[in-house]
């Protein structure tokens, strides 16, 4: 057997973990050979592969990254995404002439997606399930995201120090595009007293209230906010539109328009400071590289069985599969029901909204 493997959208704590699993897993037994692609999809068409062996993985566990280079604008379905040329027959080709029989494609809901449409051109196909976001459909958890709520967490720890000496009201942006799990996760575990995902359109006077609230009481405020939360009526704020990307929206600077809007209305200093990539860099959790090893194995032992066209997947405690084609083109984002919204409101963090009118403070919890 000869097993690709490759990394596509952007990196993130856990990649080489998986790498790691998947190459040590297959090659344990004879017969069994593995190529990295470099650089995503993008490899398969400029024609750069690493053969992987137990010694190339060694020692890549707790590494950052991903060894094999990852792209996040390379569609070969819509090559470049702007030119949206079909050059998937030339990665084809290419497969077929480096002798794969089948491929892992480690990566988030744009990886999955053309992961899926090569499974339709005949390449078998298991799809590894990474993003900080956590926001791929049917699986609990995606490798990364803990380490990225690590790092929220730190960063409200280290910003309450600041905030408590100065009184001041603190604001974290974290990424997270269109689902909030990092900025809830993030927050409730570095102790925020305002929460804002993109799920809960927030009202900025609601906020602003909660704050005053505190400043009456002598207390900070520590706001986690995601980056594509926005107020209600408004929409995402952008940094930039890339016209090469699949998706053209380069998202970020709701903390500091909300800054502005907050300032005129409270007594206290407000800043700002904007996580950006610190979130996805730097070495996976131990949760993360468990989870990305059993994901690694447990895509080889797919592979061996034959059962392709499928995305690994953790639901509960157990480490499954979903259909591909489930999985595809959509994503999961956080439910107005779940219940860390209930616990953070039952505890009196705001979420931006006044209380009466928000959707978490009546619907039954659920968990996921
Ligand atoms: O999808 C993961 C993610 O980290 C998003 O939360 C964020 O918007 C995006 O990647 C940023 O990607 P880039 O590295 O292209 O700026």
């Amino acid at each position: 057997m000869h097993i690709g493997i490759l990394t596509g959208g952007g990196d993130c704590p856990g990649l080489n973990a998986v790498i790691r699993a998947v190459t040590l897993a297959l090659t344990s037994e004879p017969g069994t050979r593995v190529t990295g692609i470099r650089r995503g999809f993008l490899g398969l068409l400029t024609r750069e592969v690493l053969p992987l062996e137990r010694e190339t993985v060694a020692g890549i566990l707790a590494e950052g990254g991903t060894i094999l280079g990852t792209h996040n604008c390379c569609d070969p379905f819509h090559y470049f995404a702007a030119a949206g040329a079909d050059v998937s027959g030339l990665a084809m080709a290419y497969v077929a002439e480096l002798g794969l029989d089948a491929m892992v494609a480690i990566g988030g809901d744009g990886t999955m997606a053309i992961a899926h449409r090569f499974a339709g051109l005949g390449l078998p196909v298991v799809g590894v399930p990474k993003t900080i976001d956590n926001d791929l459909p049917l699986t609990d958890r995606t490798f990364g995201f803990d380490s990225a709520v690590a790092v929220v967490c730190e960063a409200l720890d280290r910003l309450g120090t600041t905030a408590r000496s100065h009184s001041r009201v603190m604001i974290a942006e974290t990424m997270g595009r269109y689902a909030g799990w990092i900025a809830l996760e993030g927050g409730m575990a570095g102790g925020a007293d305002v929460i804002l995902v993109p799920e809960l359109p927030f009202s900025v006077e609601a906020v602003a209230a909660h704050c005053r609230q505190r400043e009456q009481r002598g207390l900070a405020t520590l706001i986690a906010i995601a980056e594509g939360a926005h107020a209600q009526g408004g929409a995402v704020t952008l940094q930039a539109t890339l016209a090469d990307r699949p998706d053209p929206l380069l998202l970020g600077g709701v903390g500091h328009w909300l800054q502005q809007q907050l300032q005129p209305l409270l007594a206290s200093e407000v800043r700002t400071t904007l996580l950006g990539h610190v979130q996805r860099g730097g070495s996976p959790t131990a949760y993360d590289r468990v989870l990305a090893t059993r994901f690694g194995w447990h895509a080889a032992q797919l592979l061996r069985a034959g059962q392709t066209g499928r995305m690994v997947a953790l639901q509960g405690d157990v480490c499954t599969s979903v259909p591909l084609s489930e999985v595809a083109g959509r994503n999961r984002t956080v439910p107005v029901e779940h219940v860390l919204l209930h616990a953070a409101r039952g505890i009196g963090v705001s979420l931006g909204r006044a209380s009466a009118s928000s959707a978490a403070s009546s619907a039954p919890a659920r968990n996921r």
